[in-house]
C-alpha cells in the first residue's frame, strides 16, 4: 500500500515536473518572436532582452549596432523589414527615420508617465519616436596620462585644440555614431556653422582615431589608449565606476545632449510584440535595468529612480538643442556630407 502510495506520489511528482517543463517552454512558442535593434551598450542590451523574454515568453533576437549604423540598416531593409523595434541610440537618426517613413506611429498608454522631454520627442517625430533616456555630451581625460605627459587639464571645448594634444584625442565618426553627430550638431549650435567646421578641422589634427561606436573613446581613455575621449558623460562615468583613472568634464562653453529614443519599424512582422516591448521598455522596472547594467543615463519615466551616478543635467550648462532641426533628414545628410568632405579626409 505504502509502496503503491509512494509510487503514485513520485509518478505524480514526475508528471507535474513534466508539466512544469512544458508550461515553462510553452509561452515562448505561443507568444512568438521579436527582432530588436539595440543601439545602447551591449552590456545593457543583453539584460534588457533577457528580462523581456522572461516576463513575456516572447523570444527575442537582438542585434546591437550604433545609432547611425542602425538607421542605415533600417533604411536598407525598408522594402523587406527584418527588424520589429529599434530601442535606444541617439534621437537624431530616429527622427530622420520617422520623417522618411521608415518607422511607424504608436501611442503608448505609458506616455502619460514620461518626462516632458520624452513626449516632446514623440510629438516632434509625429508620434513615431519616443524618448527613453537622456544624457549630456562631454569629454574625459586619463588622469595618469595627463600627469605623465605634463599636459594641462582641459576644461573647455577650446582646450582640445591645444597642439600639445596632437594625436591625444579620440571621438567617433558621426556617420556611424549618434554621439559624434550630437557633437557635430552641438558645435554648430554653439559656434555657428562656419566656426564649428573651423573648430572640427582644427580638432582633426589632434584626433588619433574616429571610432565606429560613440562610447569606444570612453573605453580607450580608461585603458590609456588615448589621453582624452569625447563621448556622453554617462559613458565616462561607467568607466570610472569600474575603477578607471579618469576625470569627466562638462565643457565650459556649454554642451549638447541626447534624447535616446525608441521606434517601431514600419512593416514590422511582429507588430503586436513590438508594441508589448515598447510599453514595457517605458516602465520603471524595465528602465531600472540600465543602472543595474552600469548605464547611467537619466530615464524617461518619472517614476524610474535616476541613478545617483548619473551626471546631473541641472548642473551642466546645456544648450537649447534643436532636436527637430538637427534630426531632420535634410540637415543631418547635409552636415554629415560636409563633415566627410571638409574634416574626415583632410590630411593632418
Ligand atoms: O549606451 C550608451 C550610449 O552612449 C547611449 O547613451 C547613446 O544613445 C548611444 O550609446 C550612442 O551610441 P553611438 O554613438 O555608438 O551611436
Amino acid at each position: 500500500m505504502s509502496t503503491t502510495g509512494a509510487g503514485l506520489r513520485s509518478a505524480l511528482l514526475a508528471a507535474s515536473a513534466l508539466t512544469a517543463v512544458f508550461s515553462a517552454a510553452a509561452p515562448a512558442a505561443a507568444e512568438g518572436q521579436l527582432t530588436v535593434y539595440c543601439s545602447v551598450q551591449e552590456e545593457w542590451c543583453r539584460p534588457m532582452m533577457a528580462a523581456f523574454e522572461k516576463e513575456t515568453g516572447i523570444k527575442v533576437s537582438m542585434t546591437r549596432k550604433s545609432s547611425g549604423e542602425t538607421y542605415a540598416q533600417v533604411k536598407a531593409e525598408a522594402a523587406n523589414p527584418k527588424g520589429d523595434i529599434w530601442w535606444g541610440g541617439t534621437g537624431d537618426p530616429h527622427m530622420q527615420a520617422a520623417e522618411e517613413g521608415l518607422t511607424q506611429e504608436y501611442q503608448s498608454p505609458k506616455n502619460a508617465e514620461l518626462n516632458d522631454w520624452a513626449v516632446r520627442q514623440w510629438e516632434q517625430s509625429k508620434h513615431r519616436a519616443i524618448g527613453v533616456y537622456s544624457g549630456a555630451l562631454g569629454f574625459a581625460y586619463n588622469t595618469k596620462l595627463i600627469a605623465e605627459k605634463k599636459l594641462a587639464e582641459p576644461k573647455c571645448w577650446a582646450d582640445l585644440l591645444d597642439p600639445k594634444l596632437k594625436d591625444e584625442v579620440q571621438v567617433a565618426d558621426p556617420n556611424s555614431s549618434g554621439t559624434s553627430y550630437t557633437m557635430l550638431a552641438t558645435m554648430v549650435q554653439i559656434m555657428g556653422e562656419q566656426k564649428a567646421f573651423d573648430y572640427l578641422k582644427a580638432l582633426h589634427k589632434n584626433i588619433n582615431q574616429y571610432t565606429k561606436s560613440g562610447a569606444a573613446p570612453a573605453k580607450a581613455t580608461s585603458l590609456g589608449e588615448t589621453t582624452v575621449g569625447i563621448a556622453f558623460m554617462h559613458d565616462h562615468v561607467t568607466m570610472i565606476v569600474e575603477g578607471a583613472p579618469m576625470k569627466v568634464v562638462a565643457p565650459c562653453e556649454g554642451t549638447g545632449y541626447e534624447i535616446g529614443s525608441m521606434s517601431i519599424i514600419k512593416g514590422a512582422k511582429n507588430l503586436d510584440n513590438a508594441k508589448k516591448f515598447y510599453d514595457w521598455a517605458l516602465t520603471p522596472a524595465a528602465q531600472a535595468i540600465g543602472a543595474q547594467a552600469k548605464s547611467y543615463q537619466v530615464p524617461s519615466n518619472k517614476a524610474t529612480p535616476v541613478p545617483p551616478q548619473a551626471p546631473k543635467l541641472s548642473e551642466i550648462k546645456l544648450i537649447d538643442f534643436d532636436f527637430a532641426k538637427y534630426g531632420s533628414s535634410e540637415e543631418r545628410k547635409r552636415l554629415l556630407a560636409k563633415w566627410d568632405a571638409e574634416v574626415k579626409n583632410q590630411p593632418k
